[in-house]
């Protein structure tokens, strides 16, 4: 994918009525701090357009990117950050599920895990009501430069078992340092999401 252009075009906050981009839509959710601002500036080749912070939490809206001026990056508030508050929590937990419900032009939704831990109940939790929704949730393992080469079968392996993932369902090893999987993130989103 070449990137003419990359701009944070919509701004979505809990109570905000979702847009209607009329063009295609690909998501990314995971827990808060698994790496979503980060993907996606690697994907556009920014280095900080998505804001990041080491801090959980740091994406509390929904962002639309606009990519060429042609489809969207939406990149969706982490969950699981505990030290928001139950409140909190609850109005991104619906914000989210309101997006995914709704969304005419959703093509795919994206899934992060770290690569390092099993899933945890949030992730599976995620994992079910993305498919609930009638979308095959597409991994992507982030955080490959944290783990020895020696390591990765193994840990994408413990990834699809916990999440009890089909055969054939995709699964993507990703590092936002390395910016190792890109092209096959790219490949995949234009063959498979954007025709
Ligand atoms: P929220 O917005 O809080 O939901 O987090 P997020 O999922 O958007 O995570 P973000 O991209 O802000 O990254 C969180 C932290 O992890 C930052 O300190 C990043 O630099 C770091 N990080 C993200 N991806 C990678 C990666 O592939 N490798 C390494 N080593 N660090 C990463
Ligand atoms: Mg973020």
């Amino acid at each position: 994918m070449q990137i003419k252009s990359a701009a944070l075009d919509i701004v979505c906050g809990v109570t905000s009525k979702l847009p209607d981009t009329g063009q295609a839509e690909i998501a990314f959710a995971g827990k808060s701090n698994v790496g979503k601002s980060s993907l996606i500036n690697g994907l556009m080749n920014r280095k900080s357009l998505a804001r990041t912070s080491s801090q959980p939490g740091k994406t509390q809206t929904i962002n639309f990117y606009h990519i060429n001026e042609e489809f969207y990056l939406v990149d969706l508030p982490g969950y699981g950050y505990t030290t928001a508050s139950v409140n909190v929590r609850q109005s991104w937990g619906r914000m989210i599920e309101r997006y995914l419900k709704t969304a005419t032009n959703l093509k795919a939704v994206f899934l992060l895990l770290d690569i390092r831990h099993a899933p945890n109940a949030n992730d599976k939790q995620m994992y079910d009501w993305v498919l609930d929704n009638g979308y095959t949730p597409i991994v992507i393992a982030t955080k490959l430069d944290k783990i020895k080469r020696s390591q990765v079968q193994k840990q994408l392996k413990l990834l699809r078992d916990t999440l009890g993932m089909e055969k054939g369902a995709k699964l993507f090893p990703y590092s936002s340092v390395t910016k190792a999987g890109r092209e096959e993130i790219w490949e995949f989103i234009e063959k498979e999401c954007l025709n």
